[in-house]
């Protein structure tokens, strides 16, 4: 196989997903143990560790499948391994300044991104590196790309410009001005989702392209429709994450019905394409067709709430409470997480093809049970929260904190529940993966002693 730089970044990825999750876990039993480790992680650093973890996962797992697909794929061939080897390091090494940073309580910047505003500058050298990689890759030697070429372009692009943008707060005129500050920064992050969605999505498209051995799919109307939506979504649909913020009311109302009809759009392709699949298709690359299946139940679940929550008479009732998070983690992990682990066993599936897939299998009925209840949990959490602020008077905080023990007990539950599910999932792939690079130079000393 070309470029095994692809397949570290895939590992990098799955171990920051496995520890993403510890942390989570560990912030979950913080929630009905307060005093749990809280001298040596309390919840304010436990967090950021946990969200930025996860953010890393998605990151790494999408980049590492582009160099992969870019590297062995008929289509083009990588423009240069080396660049994508010192991309990796400068990834490598500032997530560990980042760690570094947290553990010692160094913090300093803002929400999804609290490490230390310096660290975004090689962070932002890192995505020019991949985008010169990519786009010389691309530029001249591939004709009608298919959409999802067009999305993974896209998508370094705007996450190049959106990261800058998160940190205008830099700049005295923002910094003083709370309003112009706060929506900045939610524009910027909504923009820098909308930048990770477009790699996401164009690897869903690809996959989906691949595993068919159609590739109609990526060239289908229908799919620019879908792409063009996601640009102007992630262009313009952060406006419905400052509901708070004093907005002109039609900005709100065009982000809304943008974000909605982009989701309707891939739950629709995903339907689609599924329905048109040939049984032999299924079942050479089963288990990713199974994430993908799941990614768009997900879909389902997340527009529903989204549709619901949304609503500003309900958003004001939701708002601060873990229906958000029920949203955030629901759309992470329902869609982001299980379009990647399709991607990653659909690479993995090239590689081994007869790899055994009956622990797979297990570990993904936990983690599909387990996501479901893990969700139930968080919103059953958010209405009690949002009862208890806006209909109850006189109930001090550690009775409704008490009363929601069980609630946060379950979400613990089902939160261990989905680690010991992936775990299942990841610990066989990253065998097959280690077991790729040992080959690899078991060939090489063969071909030195040959020489
Ligand atoms: C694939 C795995 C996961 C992903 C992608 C993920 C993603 C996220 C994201 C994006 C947030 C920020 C939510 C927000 O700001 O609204 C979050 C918060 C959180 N997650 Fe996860 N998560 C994962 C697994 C877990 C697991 C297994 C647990 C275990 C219980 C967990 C517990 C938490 C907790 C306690 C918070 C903090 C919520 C708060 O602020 O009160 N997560 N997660």
């Amino acid at each position: 196989m070309n470029n095994k730089i692809s397949l570290l970044y895939l590992a990098t990825a799955l171990l920051a997903l496995l520890l993403g999750m510890l942390f989570g876990i560990f912030s979950g039993l913080q929630y009905i143990l307060p005093e749990f480790i809280k001298e040596i992680l309390p919840f304010s650093s436990l967090r950021p560790f946990h969200v930025t973890s996860v953010i890393a996962w998605i990151i790494l797992c999408a980049i590492g499948g582009i160099y992969y697909y870019l590297s062995n794929s008929d289509g083009p061939r990588l423009y240069s391994n080396r660049l994508s080897k010192i991309h990796y390091l400068l990834f490598g090494g500032i997530g560990i300044l980042i760690y570094y940073n947290y553990a010692i309580g160094n913090f300093g910047g803002k929400e999804y991104l609290e490490f230390p505003p310096y660290l975004i500058l090689p962070i932002l050298i890192g995505w020019l590196l991949f985008g010169i990689n990519y786009y010389k890759t691309m530029a001249g030697k591939v004709k009608d790309w298919p959409v999802y070429y067009w999305m993974w372009g896209t998508g370094i692009v705007f996450m190049v410009y959106h990261l800058s943008e998160a940190y205008l707060w830099l700049h005295p005129d923002m910094k003083n001005n709370f309003i112009k500050s706060l929506a900045i920064q939610w524009k910027a992050g909504g923009s820098f989702v909308g930048s990770w969605n477009m790699l996401v999505y164009g690897t869903a498209i690809y996959v989906m392209a691949k595993i068919k051995g159609d590739d109609s799919i990526g060239r289908h109307p229908k799919s620019f429709f879908f792409y063009f939506l996601g640009l102007t979504n992630l262009m313009f649909g952060w406006a419905h994450h400052i509901y708070i913020v004093p907005t002109a009311p039609w900005v709100r109302y065009v982000a809304y019905g943008i974000s909605m009809t982009e989701w309707i759009i891939l739950f629709h392709m995903i339907y689609e394409w599924k329905k048109s699949l040939p049984e032999s298709a299924k079942i050479k690359n089963l288990i990713s067709y199974k994430f993908l299946v799941m990614a768009d139940a997900w879909v389902f679940l997340n527009l529903i709430l989204a549709l619901l929550f949304s609503i500003p008479a309900i958003n004001f009732f939701t708002h601060g409470t873990h229906i958000t998070v029920a949203h955030s983690m629901g759309t992470t992990i329902g869609i982001n997480t299980t379009i990647l682990l399709a991607s990653v066993l659909f690479i993995v599936n090239q590689i081994k093809p007869n790899f055994n897939l009956s622990q797979v299998k297990i570990g993904f009925r936990i983690f599909n049970i387990s996501l479901l209840l893990f969700w139930l949990s968080l919103l059953i959490a958010g209405m009690k929260r949002s009862y208890w602020m806006y209909f109850t008077k006189g109930i001090p905080f550690a009775e409704m904190q008490s009363q929601t023990h069980w609630v946060y007990v379950s979400f613990l539950l089902f939160g261990i529940g989905i680690f010991i599910g992936l775990l299942l999932i990841v610990v066989p792939v990253l065998k097959i993966i280690g077991g790729t690079f040992k080959q690899g130079k078991q060939m090489k000393l063969i071909t030195n002693e040959k020489s």
